[in-house]
């Protein structure tokens, strides 16, 4: 792999921890950080916008094929580009969550952003974060992290997140959240999240981020070295 891209290879349900440990380790061994899930969920802002039904998969695939999508990998942090417009907030609201299992279960979008992913890591040093990334995007990436933790430790924290955020939120909706997406992830029959044979599976549900932050730190540099 002396040639590619070097990867780290983040994959995991949401809730554990995963997009905050991925920019923080991006920072610390002085990686680029790709966010793909961002990009899934352009895709199904375009949909929307489009106004597509969720059920038309072959309208869903046209729609995202002509989508312009795009991450701007900049020092200030990520940003995320719709047709040249800046979607970051967007991309964030229930409407786009709740629609994003159904448009990321159709092949067209994904073999349309694994080669977007590809090339945007090509050549450089890149945290890629997302749930394909170490058995689908980069089969070969230097260092493979699943993070797992127990359904009811990331409902906990995705309540916290909530409550922080100003956003009502009821523990016991947020559970059954976390068990429907964790459910239509692993069961679609494209790129279902599971590990990759030679993921290093790391659980969050003890630990504080701080730990897992060092936990990953103390593989890439045992695994790949930091220049
Ligand atoms: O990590 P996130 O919550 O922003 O991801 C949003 C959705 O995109 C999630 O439901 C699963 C999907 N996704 C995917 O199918 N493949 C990826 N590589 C990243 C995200």
């Amino acid at each position: 792999n002396s040639n590619g891209p070097r990867v780290i290879a983040i994959d995991g349900p949401a809730g554990t921890g995963k997009s905050t440990v991925s920019k923080i380790l991006a920072d610390r061994v002085g990686a680029q950080f790709l966010d793909t899930g961002a990009m899934y969920r352009a895709a199904t802002l375009a949909v929307l916008n489009a106004g597509v039904p969720l059920q038309d998969a072959a309208s869903i695939g046209t729609v995202v094929d002509a989508a312009d999508i795009r991450l701007d990998v900049a020092e200030t942090g990520s940003r995320t580009y719709l047709d040249g417009v800046d979607v970051s907030v967007a991309i964030r609201t229930d409407a786009v969550t709740d629609a994003v299992s159904a448009v990321s279960a159709v092949p067209e979008v994904r073999s349309k952003l694994v080669a977007v992913q590809r090339r945007e890591a090509d050549g450089s040093f890149v945290v890629v974060e997302g749930r394909d990334i170490g058995t689908v995007v980069f089969p070969d990436a230097d260092l493979k992290i699943f993070l797992t933790a127990t359904p009811e430790a990331r409902a906990a924290r995705r309540h916290r997140q909530n409550l922080a955020a100003g956003r009502d939120s009821v523990l016991d909706e947020v559970l059954a959240g976390v068990n429907r997406r964790d459910h239509l992830d692993s069961t679609r029959t494209v790129s279902p999240l599971r590990p990759a044979s030679d993921a290093v599976l790391v659980d969050t549900s003890d630990l504080t981020l701080d730990q897992v932050i060092d936990t990953l730190d103390d593989l890439v540099r045992d695994r790949i070295g930091v220049q």
